[in-house]
């Protein structure tokens, strides 16, 4: 190892579901100047160096795959978008919180996955297929800035405490700022049907603004003001339907 003021500590949550023991927390020591910058860098030399059984998802290491969101040092955050002069001395490396574990720092996102399919996350038209591109002005496309860069590492709802007592039945910042990106695409034709789905005291309603989606999510993304927006949208549908009837 290198000196020692290059060494640096990690605490890392540890469950092996084959094994009998409670779940711990492993303390490693790694080698900065053996190491990449980055907090994923130091799970690989861990990984390649002290213990293979380590578990970690990763896959791009550039915040683009969505795979490595962790909790670190307290914060849910990607692993290989955070750089180890960063954290806390020592860092504490934890699973995505309020999610059932696989093993180690891997979450079960299943249930996650199920509720983002259920918002039908691609365009639906009921026109005929056109013979060219679906085209959208410069403001119909720049409507959609803020949505379309999310990666579903579910930072967001891993960290949203309503999520944690309802996840059952609210969808969370995830699947919902997904909802909003199709209910703001020009192109899509099913507004209608998405709002009917989306007008509900727990697939919307359980969310109650406390923002913790926002601060965490590690794109900067607004999951908050998505959710504000689909909110607004489902109450104008209201009263426009109210009109309606009126008449
Ligand atoms: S909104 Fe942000 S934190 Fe939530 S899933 Fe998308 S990228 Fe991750
Ligand atoms: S604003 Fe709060 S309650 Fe709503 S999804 Fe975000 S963290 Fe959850
Ligand atoms: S490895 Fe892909 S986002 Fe971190």
């Amino acid at each position: 190892m290198g000196t020692a003021s290059h060494i640096k500590t990690f605490d890392v949550y540890r469950y092996n579901p084959e094994s009998s023991r409670n779940p711990s927390v492993d303390r490693f020591e790694v080698d900065l100047d053996d190491c990449g910058p980055m907090v994923l860098d130091a799970l690989i030399w861990i990984k390649n160096n002290v213990d293979p059984t380590l578990t970690f998802r990763r896959s791009c290491r550039e915040g683009i795959c969505g795979s490595c969101g962790m909790n670190i040092d307290g914060m849910n955050w990607l692993a290989c978008t955070r750089f180890i002069s960063d954290t806390d001395s020592p860092s504490s490396i934890y699973p995505l919180p309020g999610l059932q574990i696989i093993k180690d720092l891997v979450p079960d996102l299943t249930h996650l996955y199920q509720q983002f399919a259920t918002v039908a996350p691609w365009l639906q038209s009921k026109l005929p297929e056109p013979e060219t591109e679906r085209r959208q002005s410069i403001a119909e496309r720049s409507q959609l800035d803020g949505l379309y860069e999310c990666i579903l590492c579910f930072c967001c709802s891993s960290g949203c405490p309503s999520y944690w007592w309802n996840g059952d039945r609210f969808l969370g910042p995830a699947a919902l700022l997904q909802a909003r990106r199709w209910l703001a695409d020009s192109r899509d034709e099913a507004t209608t049907e998405r709002l009917d789905w989306l007008d509900d005291s727990f697939r919307l309603y359980r969310c109650h603004t406390i923002l913790n989606c926002t601060r965490t999510c590690p794109k900067g993304l607004n999951p908050g003001k998505a959710i504000a927006e689909v909110k607004k949208m489902v109450v104008e549908r209201r009263s426009q339907t109210a009109e309606v009837s009126e008449e």
